[in-house]
């Protein structure tokens, strides 16, 4: 099976967004992965609903969108009315995640819980059979272009077993510090997705790369 790929916008050229979006759409990239920040859980602000409005029109491609805010569930609805195909939430924000999870099923989205680097994969024990993803941050979240964290390696070893031995049929996603190298032994750990910011948009030729990840 190859692995499906969900470029980082957050890397893009905002200034020509749409040729960014154009040459998605003619990649062989599957999801189009939306970093929304709030300078609250983590140091950085990105971008929200005015300009992701503009990617779902530009778009052919389902949205994989990564909320790194306080109470996430809040924007729900607006995350919906977006078009997402997937709505991933970190465990770190949701004490109530299996109630956050459930209000994303019910408006008809897939939940994803994400992991940040220093979150064992352990405590996801009683909520893996109830979602769609496990994103695995590869880095702290706020920034693109940072170096790949390598426990991550382990920690998709430690989730795959997680999956497998509970029956559970959830994806694992790494986001972060993911190129040609650090992709290959994610996916021989078990990883299932890759999300690549810099090592798409920063690359001469992002179709390329695109292309090259995804025959790992
Ligand atoms: C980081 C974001 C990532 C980021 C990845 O907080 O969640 O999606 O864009 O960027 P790279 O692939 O450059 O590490
Ligand atoms: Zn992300």
């Amino acid at each position: 099976m190859k692995p499906i790929i969900s470029p980082s916008i957050l890397s893009a050229d905002f200034a020509h967004l749409a040729d960014e979006i154009d040459m998605l759409n003619q990649s062989e990239a599957d999801w189009i992965h939306c970093d929304i920040m709030d300078g609250v859980f983590v140091p950085n602000i990105s971008f929200g609903f005015p300009v992701l409005k503009h990617v779902v029109k530009l778009s052919n491609k389902p949205l994989d969108v990564h909320l790194m805010i306080v109470q996430p569930e809040k924007f729900i609805p607006e995350i919906k009315a977006l078009g997402a195909y997937i709505m991933n939430v970190h465990y770190e924000t949701c004490p109530h995640l299996h109630r956050v999870i459930q209000q994303i099923r019910d408006a008809g989205m897939e939940p994803a819980v994400t992991l940040n680097p220093s979150t064992p994969v352990s405590l996801l024990k009683d909520i893996i059979n109830d979602v769609y993803m496990v994103l695995l941050m590869g880095v702290n979240p706020g920034f693109g272009g940072q170096k790949f964290i390598e426990n991550t390696v382990k920690k998709t070893r430690e989730l795959r077993d997680l999956i497998n031995e509970s029956g559970s049929r959830a994806l694992i996603e790494i986001d972060g510090g993911v190129n040609i190298n650090t992709g290959a032994r994610l996916i021989e750990a078990g990883a299932d997705v890759l999300v690549a910011g810099n090592a798409v948009f920063s690359a001469a030729d992002p179709l390329a790369a695109i292309e090259a990840l995804k025959n790992l």
